[in-house]
């Protein structure tokens, strides 16, 4: 069992007039690593913002902070180089966008990035199940992509579970409506890797959420290896 509990907050939902000093208040708080997250208007209807930005945030924050790109574009194909150039640490781009997924993984490894592969709500597990053996990480979507702040889909727990069960050492992320009220589920399923927005970056004290995440998911993650 090689994985470890990790916590990304999602700056969606901060304030982007500073999105620089957002992202050191996160890292200040304890963040592992942070989920930044672009979207296209076309793969999902919304827009946030893309290379450029990622860029200007890495000479912000320095070489330390770990960005881990949640790709919700159209023709994810087209961002790597640019990504990779900006500073991004690894590429995660949605199963549903592209038809030739081996292909990218490759060209992403290529570009020195990590490869995260996700999966929307509508998508089964078992599509991605042929690729996990060659990425880093595997994102089930806990909510329609697109929008911070929605309900968490306790319904996609199953896919979490069927992925901890059949790789038990890969990189699980949930990402969507994930906070207090809902980490128990995930971590119990066995994600590792956890997408939190609006629950930290809402909070009065995002310390103790980050805190309170991270501590459940690493009391799952000791309770799996006892129980093995
Ligand atoms: C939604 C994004 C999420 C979002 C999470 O499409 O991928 O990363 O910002 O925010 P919360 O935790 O508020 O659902
Ligand atoms: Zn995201």
């Amino acid at each position: 069992m090689s994985y470890t509990a990790k916590i990304g907050p999602s700056i969606l939902n901060s304030n982007l007039a500073c999105l620089g000093s957002e992202c050191i208040r996160m890292l200040d708080c304890g963040a592992d690593y942070l989920h930044l997250d672009v979207m296209d208007g076309h793969f999902v209807p919304n827009i946030t913002f893309g290379h450029p930005v990622v860029e200007c945030l890495r000479k912000h924050l320095g070489q330390g902070p770990f960005f881990d790109m949640h790709m919700m574009v159209s023709r994810p194909e087209q961002w790597v180089k640019p990504m990779a150039a900006a500073g991004a640490n690894q590429y995660t781009f949605h199963l549903e966008a592209t038809v030739n997924a081996g292909a990218l993984i490759k060209d992403i490894r290529e570009n020195g990035m990590k490869v995260g592969l996700a999966i929307k709500p509508g998508t089964t597990v078992e599509e991605l199940g042929p690729w996990a053996g060659q990425i880093d990480m595997a994102l089930v979507m806990t909510v329609e992509p697109g929008f911070g702040g929605q309900k968490f889909m306790e319904d996609m727990m199953p896919k979490v579970n069927w992925l901890r069960t059949q790789f038990p050492s890969l990189d699980i992320e949930v990402d969507g409506g994930v906070g207090p009220d809902t980490i128990h589920k995930c971590a119990e399923a066995g994600a590792n890797m956890i997408v939190s927005g609006s629950a930290v970056m809402k909070s009065d004290d995002p310390r103790s959420v980050i805190n309170l995440l991270r501590n459940v998911c690493v009391e799952a993650i000791q309770k799996r290896s006892l129980d093995r």
